[in-house]
Parts: C-alpha cells; structure tokens; sequence
C-alpha cells in the first residue's frame, strides 16, 4: 500500500497538516481502549492526490467517533456542534472544522430511499461509497501515518480522469450520486467510464422517486461551481434532467448565459432566476412543485414566464422611463438580470439594461417627512405624492429638491380638493 505521508507534508496547509498529524497521535495516546483508527476520507483524499486546495476535514474513526471529537474540542479549545441522525459530529477548532463520523456500513430498502446504517469497518465504509475516487482513505494513526487505503483502484482512476461506481447497483442504490458525478465531471474534467456512463443511462429513471429537498441540495450544489454550466447541459444531453422532471431544462441559451457569468462568482438567486427564464407558466409551476423549494426560489422560477408575459409592452418605441419602471419594478432584481442575459437585441434588452443599471435606483429628494412640513397630511397621498415625485423625476421633469417642493405647492391644492370632494360623495 502507496504512503502519501511526504505529499501531505507538500499539499496541506497549516492548520490542516498539523491537525491530521495531530489527530492520530492523540487517538493513540490518550483514548486507545475507545479509537482504533483514524482516516482521513472521501472528498479530501481525492484533492489531495489531484494536489488541489483541501478546505475541510473528513474524518472516519473506527471507534467512538464522538469520544475522538470530544476530546479534540477540548484540545484544540473548539466546540463539537450537533450530531446528525448518520453518528456525524462536526468539530469547529480555530482554523478549521472536520466531519467526524465513525465506520459505518449502508443498506438501501428501495431506490431513492434513504439508507439504513449501521457500525461497520473501515473497508465496509469505503465500500458504500459513490466513486471509486472518493472511496479511498488514508491512515492517520502513529506508524502507520499516509498509507492510502484503495481498495477500488481509486488511484488509478484519479490518473485515467475517469469516473467509475463501486458496484452494479450504485446509481439504483442512491440517484443523486448521477448529479455528483456530473458536478465532478465538469469541475475536474473527468469522464464517465463506459460501463458506469451505461448504468448511469439505465438507472437515472430513479431520480423520479428522489424527493424534492435532495435532488434540489445536488442542483444548488451544481449552481454554486463555477462550472454549473458545462454540467447542466450534460445533465440536459443525457436525459437526467427530464428524468428528474419533464419541465425540467436547462436550454442552450440558459447555459451559455450561466457560462458567461463571471468564474467562481456563486450568485444563487441569479442562476435559479435563470432555469426559469425560458420556462412556460405551467412548467415553472411543475418545477417549484417538483424541487419543493423555499418560497424565493418559486418566486425567482415563476418570475421567468411572468416576465415574458409583459415582455411585449417593452418593445414600444415611445416608452417614458417611467413607464419602463412602473412595467420591471415588480420583478425580482435577480430575475431581470436573468432576462437580460437571455434577452433577445431588440429595444426589450435596452430597457431592461436601462432599467437595471439607472432607472432602478431613481428616486424623489424629498421624503415623507418634507411633504407633510410643507403642509400635506398624513396618509396615503404622501406616498402618492412621493410617487409622482418619482415619476417625474424619471422622465426628466424635476432636477432638484427645490423644483420637487415647487411641485407639491403647485398639486397640493388640486389633491386637496380631490380628497375632500371623495371624503363628501363617500
Ligand atoms: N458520498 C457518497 N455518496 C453520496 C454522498 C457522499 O459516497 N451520495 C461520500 C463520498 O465518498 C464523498 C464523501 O461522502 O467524497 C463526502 O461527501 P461530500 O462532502 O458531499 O463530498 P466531497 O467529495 O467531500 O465534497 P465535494 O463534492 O464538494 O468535493
């Protein structure tokens, strides 16, 4: 078995390093009857063997995991924060946090189902993994410090840049681990291996039965890499997309706008305005239903065919700013942001760049409080008022605060008037 200890001692950073190196020793010395072995897992093994920056711990602990977390918070002078329903506890010590969980072995009752665990070993822990890249391990304890654990050729598939299940019944066992495994394609540039990408084709129908909260997780998980485009439209080639939901797309030029956006940028509302912006009313709908999201994104899917409803008025040519506002102010800023990436060149995206980047934020000098001083009561004609300053601030009427006053004076009367003759017919 390979020793990564010197590749480790190069790609760590600190405090990463010295934790690892400081975990075993502990384990060792101090809780030896509760913990026989500490591993670093999953996600970080495979970063570290691509070199690539490690951020969190991932540690598997044949034992008691939460006696080793305990013990390292009290340490290190962290906090052990609440355990999961799978016996994960999380470690916050200064500079770093770890999942900490024991070796656990997983059985799955029905496809899309969540799994049923139970204490297992090491090799059992590796063994219900996704890919053979992250079901590698390697060993913390004292003496045996950077032996890396692969028993499913995870290595040699970090070199092939190849993605590989661990057995037949993987994708069967839990779908979501297809949108992992598109999410690692496009971030490492990694393919599916020919016999995986065939039982990828024939299992991903059971997406179907995976709730909306766990397949919504993977998405917005894909929507905050910089390479969410490159693995929608592979998502959208294969078909997981329409196995997930009929009115689920993601089409060309929905990812090309996602691609454009700047790398690395995670803007999760923009993106989420952007799956909806080329969807129909009835598809938005099916969508929110099927990924039961919180009420914003709902909000930012719907917005997308409520948009394209109105989306006609902003092609008349004689449109006073005003107007061009008073049409885009009840839409999320997020999804006209989404419209105008996607927006055909005509005088709509003109507006819709006008309005995003100037007429939005346009507002009256004076406040409430200076119309009610300048003698208008309080009630709604102040903001009828304020709105008309607005108004008429927008299509170049007013320029100053002093005009703005001019301009109450001058209304006030005739709104006055109109008030009391509606106080006198009701
Ligand atoms: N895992 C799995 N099947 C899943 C989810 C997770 O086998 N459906 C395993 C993998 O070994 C994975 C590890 O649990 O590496 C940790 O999961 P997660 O934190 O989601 O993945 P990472 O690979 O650590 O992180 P990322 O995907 O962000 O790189």
């Amino acid at each position: 078995m390979p020793n990564v200890a010197a590749l480790m001692e190069r790609t760590l950073k600190s405090p990463f390093l010295d934790f690892v190196k400081e975990v075993g020793s502990e384990a060792a010395a101090k809780l030896a009857h509760s913990v026989q072995g500490v591993y670093l897992v999953g996600g970080q093994v495979r970063d570290l063997l691509l070199e690539r920056h490690v951020y969190d711990i991932d540690l598997m602990v044949a034992g008691d995991a939460r006696k080793l977390a305990a013990h390292l918070a009290q340490h290190r002078g962290g906090q052990v924060l609440a355990a999961t329903v799978f016996g994960t506890v999380k470690l916050e010590v200064p500079g770093l946090s770890a999942d900490i969980a024991m070796a656990r072995r997983e059985s799955y009752e029905r496809p899309g189902a969540l799994p049923r665990v139970e204490k297992g070993d090491p090799k059992e822990d590796l063994a219900r993994r996704d890919y053979t890249i992250n079901a590698m391990a390697i060993d913390l304890w004292p003496g045996r410090f950077g032996t890396l654990f692969d028993f499913y050729g995870g290595m040699r598939d970090i070199t092939l840049k190849r993605l590989r299940v661990l057995h037949e019944q993987s994708f069967a066992d839990d779908p979501t681990r297809i949108l992992r495994g598109l999410r690692y394609e496009a971030r490492l540039g990694f393919q599916f291996e020919t016999r995986t990408a065939g039982l990828l084709t024939r299992d991903m129908h059971h997406l179907e039965a995976v709730s909306g909260p766990r397949i919504r997780s993977e998405v917005m998980r894909i929507l905050r890499e910089p390479t969410r485009a490159a693995a929608l439209s592979r998502a959208e080639d294969l078909g997981v997309l329409a196995a997930i939901h009929p009115a689920l797309r993601v089409p060309k030029r929905v990812a090309e706008a996602m691609a454009a956006s700047a790398e690395g940028t995670e803007d999760l509302p923009y993106f989420v305005a952007l799956m909806g912006a080329a969807l129909t009313e009835e598809e938005a709908r099916a969508v929110a239903a099927r990924l039961d999201p919180p009420r914003e994104w709902t909000e930012l899917l719907l917005a997308g065919p409520s948009y394209r409803a109105i989306s006609r008025l902003l092609e008349k040519p004689d449109l006073k700013p005003s107007e061009i506002v008073e049409v885009l102010s009840p839409f999320p800023t997020d999804a006209l942001r989404a419209q105008l990436a996607v927006a055909p060149p005509t005088l709509q995206r003109e507006r819709l760049n006008l309005y995003l980047s100037e007429l939005r934020a346009v507002r009256q000098a004076c406040t409430g409080d200076d119309l009610i001083a300048a003698g208008v009561p309080a009630g709604p004609l102040v903001g009828e008022l304020l709105d008309e300053l607005r108004r008429a601030r927008l299509d170049g009427l007013l320029h100053s605060k002093i005009e703005e006053e001019a301009m109450v004076k001058r209304r006030l009367p005739i709104l006055l008037a109109r008030q009391g003759g509606e106080a006198g017919r009701s």
